[in-house]
């Protein structure tokens, strides 16, 4: 996560669990962003605003009334610099002054401020009990029908020794939580894109298969994009190493067998396909029910065709946008332009594993977007940069 150039408030309140949140300060800080924290009194009795300064750098912010700011008027200016604001933890009683229009201390009043001008997020976490209590529930209602975003507690073992709803949530889900929220342009909005990712693998016998070196990293870049800008995203993944970006429905499977059924199923309902997975052509005609044991002399495989999903999709295709990627390792602009027309698709991503820097298991990729009446050749960039760029163009040709 790259958050250089972002203001994100970070709203401590006395809840157990504001120890957590210096962790939170912390990720925040290395991705780059400007944290300012600021601390409800309570809060103060369960972690020290030292923790926080050191950890980000800038004042921790406690007292409205507090006059050593370089502001004059600190919480309307830090509202106007913030690009996102989250409270974690968020207690009962503070989720019940947002909620109700009070503002008595640095936090309440600088979200009073910030409201309509940047995302807000509120992490409540409290004891079951409490969580459960309508009254909190109604706050919480308001103030997501008021725009603000609510992030479900987890469930598990709390201070108090109840078992139950209201932990916070871990830090690393709630910063994939800011994340999205510091995306404003949800220019996706309304689609649902379907991305294929990893390889697949087809079984010789219960202990070996034959697959390739994809290891899904681009297709994982493309979800996380699209999700991000705010579509509605199904992840159909073979076996990676890599986790799965949060807020995607993810749908696992292991051969191009089951990828076929998983994708054609799912096709009818999608905006926009985009198969990045790298497909087996081919699969063992009779995969053994037992180990095949080894033999003096050769031994052959006899390999019969998978079907082409991709294909499938350009013969069945009616409103859907249609990309797909094409992996060579010579005449690959030829070969991209056969593949976009046998398959009937309406943009195909070509690129050379021999390039230096393209290809599988790479952070980066060098690749060219072909349409029928366009060849474009990108320069080597990180595959998330490829990722907003193939959407940008995608969104481009469906307008
Ligand atoms: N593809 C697919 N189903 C297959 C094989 C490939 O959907 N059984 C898709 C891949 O996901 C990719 C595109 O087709 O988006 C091109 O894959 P690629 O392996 O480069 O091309 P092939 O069509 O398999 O042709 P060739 O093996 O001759 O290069």
């Amino acid at each position: 996560m790259n958050f250089t150039g972002k203001t994100v408030l970070l709203g401590v309140t006395g809840s157990i669990a504001a120890y957590k949140a210096a962790n939170l300060a912390s990720m925040l800080k290395k991705t780059g962003a400007d944290v300012h924290v600021l601390m409800t009194a309570n809060a103060t009795k369960f972690i020290h605003p030292i923790t926080f300064e050191t950890l980000t750098g800038n004042k921790c912010l406690i007292d409205t009334f507090d006059r050593n700011f370089e502001f004059s008027v600190e919480h309307v200016s830090l509202a106007k610099r913030a690009d996102c604001a989250i409270v974690a933890p968020a207690s009962a009683n503070v989720i019940g002054k947002i909620a109700n229009g009070i503002a008595d201390d640095m936090l309440t009043t600088t979200l009073m401020a910030c409201a309509v001008r940047c995302p807000i997020l509120i992490a409540p976490a409290m004891n079951t009990a409490m969580y459960r209590n309508p009254i909190v529930q109604e706050n919480l209602t308001k103030l997501a029908e008021h725009g603000y975003e609510i992030i479900t507690p987890a469930t598990g073992y709390l201070a108090c020794g109840d078992t139950g709803e209201g932990k916070l949530p871990p830090e690393e889900l709630l910063m994939a939580h800011i994340e999205r929220a510091l995306v404003t342009e949800k220019d996706l909005a309304g689609k649902k894109v379907l991305v294929t990712a990893g390889p697949t693998m087809e079984k010789i016998d219960p202990v070996r298969f034959i697959s390739n070196h994809s290891t899904g990293k681009m297709g994982y870049a493309i979800a996380k994009a699209a999700m991000l800008r705010g579509a509605e995203v199904t992840l159909v993944t073979g076996k990676t190493a890599i986790p799965v970006p949060h807020f995607v429905q993810v749908v696992p499977v292991v051969s191009a067998k089951e990828m076929f059924d998983a994708v054609t199923g799912r096709f009818p309902a999608q905006d926009i396909i985009i198969k990045a997975a790298a497909v087996a052509d081919y699969r063992p005609a009779a995969p053994a029910d037992e180990k095949v044991k080894k033999k003096d002399g050769e031994l052959a495989i006899r390999l019969e065709r998978t079907d082409d999903i991709l294909k499938y999709l350009g013969e069945h295709k009616e409103h859907q946008f249609l990309c797909g990627f094409s992996m060579e390792t010579e005449n690959m602009l030829e070969n991209s332009k056969a593949k976009l027309v046998k398959k009937n698709l309406d943009m195909i991503v070509a690129n050379n594993v021999k390039v230096a820097g393209a290809g599988f298991g790479t952070d980066t990729n060098v690749v060219t977007f072909i349409t029928k009446d366009d060849v474009r050749e990108l320069e080597l960039m990180s595959k998330e940069d490829v990722a907003n760029r193939l959407l940008d163009e995608i969104l481009q040709r469906m307008a």
